[in-house]
């Protein structure tokens, strides 16, 4: 079972890309991680979509699509979703020349850090919202939102929080079933 993560912050000590780095370690038996970042998406524009995808959008495309799921790691700006992370998921939500959104049926997970103590919420249940738009089947819980991330991870970006592990792995676990749930 393969799952794509995609890291919505652009920031090169991203504490949400090392969440996500913790999510591939800490995959149940069976489950291949894949963490991608969304360097070098460019601003969506209708006009510029209309002369074909941009490299870094066909892309994450293609390894979406290769997935069995999606796993967003969610920074949160200003009490939302951030921006780089949402101008790339317009850009993914867009049908790309077949009938549906990519989206349509798929099985999709969030999870987030940042250094406040309110650990992405916010931001999480924006993007929530924006993913039932598009008719993805995101999975309701666990929920993992890892608050003062700051004090969470060391210097090189390992997880040393055990709790916090221990959640992000009962998020992974969870996140197979519901993938092969909805694989049937
Ligand atoms: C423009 C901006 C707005 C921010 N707003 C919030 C916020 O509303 N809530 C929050 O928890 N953290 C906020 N932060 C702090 C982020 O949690 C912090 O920068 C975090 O490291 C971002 O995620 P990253 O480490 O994956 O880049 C904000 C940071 C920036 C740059």
């Amino acid at each position: 079972m393969k799952v794509l993560a995609i890291c919505g912050s652009l920031r090169r000590g991203s504490y949400n890309r090392s969440l996500l780095r913790t999510t591939a370690a800490l995959a149940p038996a069976g489950m291949e991680v894949e963490v991608v970042g969304i360097e070098g998406v460019p601003l969506f524009d209708e006009d510029l979509e209309k002369q074909g995808a941009p490299e870094a959008v066909a892309n994450l495309r293609r390894k979406g699509k290769a997935a069995d799921g999606l796993l967003f790691g969610c920074p949160e700006y200003n009490y939302g979703i951030a921006g780089p992370l949402k101008n790339a998921f317009d850009w993914l939500s867009r049908p790309d020349g077949e009938p549906r959104t990519p989206f349509v049926g798929r099985p999709v997970a969030l999870l987030g850090a940042s250094m406040s103590l309110i650990g992405t919420a916010r931001a999480q249940l924006q993007l929530r919202q924006s993913l039932q738009g598009t008719g993805a089947l995101t999975m309701p819980s666990p929920e993992v939102f890892v608050i003062r991330a700051q004090d969470k991870f060391d210097a090189e970006g390992t997880l040393t929080d055990q709790p916090t592990r221990d959640a992000v792995a009962r998020l992974m676990a969870a996140f197979g079933n519901w993938i092969a749930k909805l694989k049937g």
